[in-house]
């Protein structure tokens, strides 16, 4: 292993910050070692947008749905006036986790001694607590988190600091504007728990070099594109076909309308985006997906999926039906991505194997790590 006074220094890393062709992957503790994780935590996920879902998918009043970060714990839930709160999942009397997975509920009640809120967050009944001196009940309230919205996509930061979520996915929305992702409505959610490093997980998201083989019996080979990007986001562009998305399996012939309106790369092909750190939303002719990596530890990470279409499709007669076409290729691709995520975790076991190369098709990739380094190094 490294010895720790040079891990974050930025010669360590020389290799990896020259231009695509010429550089070097990363080397091994930067997947392996707990003190380089630690530093990520620090630098990248305490002031980071953490991915929540979608807004739709919080729809009826008293919906709610948690999220485990580093950083904390959040509910996410629609009060009484329709609009969305973002609340530490915690108790304000000695701190009691409210809540878990998603739900419906008038009112946040604690498990341990019954302190209820509103949906607003108000402490609203302290049960058989008395009254203790000076004990204010609108100075209890649930402690507010930052929660922002990009077409229903929704995110919260626990830090002040961040910038807005607008301003850190800088021209992301004039991007996809015409994929109308205000539209869209989340019909297909899965977790999965991979013994991966969280890199591994969003590299391999971002590079079409491996269809071909890890998904050589399903999705087959794909052709790339690197976009040019502004903001903390990037995106590889998969050529597709004019009459049907990528987003069943080869030889699938079912197909949802296009979105209305795309012309152009919009309607030929599907960008894989990451929105820095690890979230992925990709937009494609006919629906949308999200892949997000929300890491554990140095070696464990949660992936969340999503598939979302159109308000118009969902409300199609015979969509349920048609719809299983895309979750099977969802639910075959990506464990067949994470397998081969966890191989390569298993690979790099010893934090010794030395640095490899990138591929021109690998841009993407090459970007994230540099993204990592330029957070984290002294
Ligand atoms: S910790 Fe929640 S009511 Fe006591
Ligand atoms: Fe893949």
């Amino acid at each position: 292993m490294m010895r720790f006074d040079s891990m974050f220094d930025p010669a360590t890393y020389h290799e990896t910050r020259k231009p695509l062709l010429r550089a070097q992957t990363l080397p091994s503790h930067c997947y392996t070692s707990p003190e380089f994780f630690r530093r990520e935590v620090e630098a990248i996920f305490s002031s980071a947008w953490h991915f929540v879902g979608r807004e739709d998918e919080i729809r009826e009043t008293g919906a709610y749905t948690v999220i485990d970060v580093q950083a904390g714990s959040v509910i996410v839930c629609r009060d009484r006036s329709g609009g969305l709160q973002a609340f530490v999942n915690a108790c304000r009397h000695r701190g009691t986790r409210l809540k878990d997975g998603q739900g419906r509920c008038n009112r946040l009640v604690c498990p341990y001694h019954a302190w209820t809120y509103g949906l607003d967050g108000s402490l609203s009944a302290t049960p058989g607590f008395g009254e203790p001196e000076n004990f204010n009940r609108s100075e209890f309230a649930l402690q507010g988190v930052r929660l922002e919205n990009w077409g229903g996509f929704l995110f919260v930061n626990f830090s002040a600091q961040a910038p807005p979520l607008l301003e850190w996915i800088g021209d992301m929305p004039a991007v996809f504007a015409a994929h109308h992702p205000e539209d869209l409505r989340c019909t297909w959610r899965k977790e999965y728990l991979v013994r991966a490093n969280w890199k591994f997980l969003i590299e391999n998201a971002l590079e079409a070099y491996h269809t071909g083989t890890v998904h050589g019996e399903t999705l087959g080979t794909q052709d790339s594109e690197f976009v040019e990007t502004r903001g903390n986001w990037d995106a590889l562009y998969v050529l597709g076909d004019p009459s049907k998305s990528i987003a069943t399996l080869p030889g699938e012939n079912q197909v949802f309308p296009f979105v209305r309106g795309l012309s152009g790369k919009a309607s030929r092909g599907t960008w894989f985006t990451v929105v820095y750190p690890g979230t992925q939303i990709v937009f494609s002719q006919d629906c949308a997906w999200w892949l997000d990596m929300k890491p554990l530890s140095v070696d464990r990470t949660l992936v969340t999926l999503g598939g979302c279409f159109p308000a118009s499709t969902v409300a199609m007669a015979g969509f349920e039906q048609q719809v299983t076409a895309f979750y099977e290729r969802w639910s075959t691709a990506t464990p067949e991505d994470n397998q081969i995520a966890e191989a390569q975790q298993r690979g790099h076991a010893s934090g010794l194997g030395l640095p490899g190369r990138y591929s021109g098709t690998e841009h993407c990739v090459h970007a994230l790590d540099n993204w990592v380094l330029d957070q984290v190094l002294d």
